[in-house]
């Protein structure tokens, strides 16, 4: 198992109350696996990819465990963190224009990660950062450019690049296809699996999307979040197939292809969850229960979870 979360919780505190932004998640990933992460905005998913990495801002409480390789990164202290960080595991978050360096070329920005984490020598640096530019399909010349001067899809190559300049184990992209047009994420979801299967079969990647699309194409197993909670999960294919969750069934209905249905209902505050399971307010098939009591995640075959009375 390369990365083994228990019971990760993570609340901040404002002056309406706690607001529980991951609540009691178990997620588990092998080498080699992508595993897809969906659900609507504001369920949690940035914040889990940020604990995953210890980038949670000062504000976060968070207990539980994020086991990676057998080692709790939650209890690391962070001048070890660093050295996980971008060798091991690495993140390129939602906003490309806003994690890039706006005063360093996107060739200065590569070379300065393979220099901190890989000791490479100023030149060495340069000449790598052109081959793994090349590799990501964007022109060497552009080495010398500036994020401004790239246009969405190029800055977001960049951002992979610079991810993966350190050849992680473990690759947390969130959104990664967020805001570009249709042709230029089909090209950065062949990128994002050439970088992972294609390069190395033993590279694991966290996906974080809201494109049920993209998750149908690259990911292995699939992890459904509602409200700080995983409420499905199972293989990719699985859950495509024979949803289980009543939220799970209704987010696959408002895909396009399906006719896009809204989900009914509000997302719920996370400060105020209801009582019982938090989807029962917009659930078709609540029943009394539901209503009382947290569900917990219940088996439906080998490797298929869901939290739900009725599935
Ligand atoms: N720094 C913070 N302080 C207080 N609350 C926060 C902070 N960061 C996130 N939250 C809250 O935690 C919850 C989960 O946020 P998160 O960003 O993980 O959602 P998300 O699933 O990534 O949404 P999206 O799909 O829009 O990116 C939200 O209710 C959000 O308001
Ligand atoms: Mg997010």
């Amino acid at each position: 198992m390369l990365l083994k979360i228990n019971r990760l919780r993570v609340y901040f505190k404002s002056a309406d109350g706690l607001v529980v932004a991951t609540d009691g998640v178990d997620l588990q990933l092998c080498p080699g696996e992508i595993l897809g992460l969906v659900g609507e905005t504001g369920s949690g998913k940035t914040v889990l990819g940020l604990a995953i990495t210890c980038l949670l801002p000062k504000t976060a409480v968070a207990s539980g465990e994020v086991l990676y390789r057998g080692q709790n990164l939650l209890a690391l202290p962070e001048d070890e963190m660093r050295k996980v960080r971008g060798r091991q595991v690495a993140m390129i978050f939602q906003n490309p224009s806003s994690s890039l360096n706006p005063a360093l070329s996107i060739g200065e920005q590569i070379a300065e990660v393979l220099r901190e984490h890989r000791g490479l020598k100023r030149k060495e640096a340069r000449q790598r950062a052109g081959e793994l530019l090349e590799l990501t399909g964007i022109p060497a010349k552009w080495i010398h450019s500036y994020p401004h001067e790239l246009s969405g899809g190029m800055r977001q190559r960049a951002m992979i690049t610079i991810g993966l300049a350190c050849a992680p184990s473990l690759f947390i992209a969130d959104e990664p296809t967020k805001g570009l047009d249709v042709t230029i994420q089909a090209q950065v979801v062949e990128l994002l699996h050439a970088v992972t299967k294609g390069a190395d079969p033993q590279r694991s990647m966290l996906l974080i999307t809201h494109d049920l699309g993209v998750a149908a194409a690259l990911t292995d197993r699939l992890a459904v979040m509602y409200a700080g909670k995983i409420i499905e999960q199972g293989p990719t294919v699985e859950v495509f197939r024979n949803p289980r969750h009543p939220y799970t069934r209704a987010l696959l209905n408002s895909h396009p292809s399906n006719g896009l249905m809204a989900v009914q209902g509000f997302s719920p505050s996370l400060i105020n969850l209801p009582p019982g399971c938090s989807f029962h307010p917009r659930c078709q098939k609540a029943r009394k229960r539901c209503t009382q009591d947290p569900p917990s995640a219940k088996r439906m075959g080998s490797d298929h979870e869901v939290r739900c009375f009725n599935a």
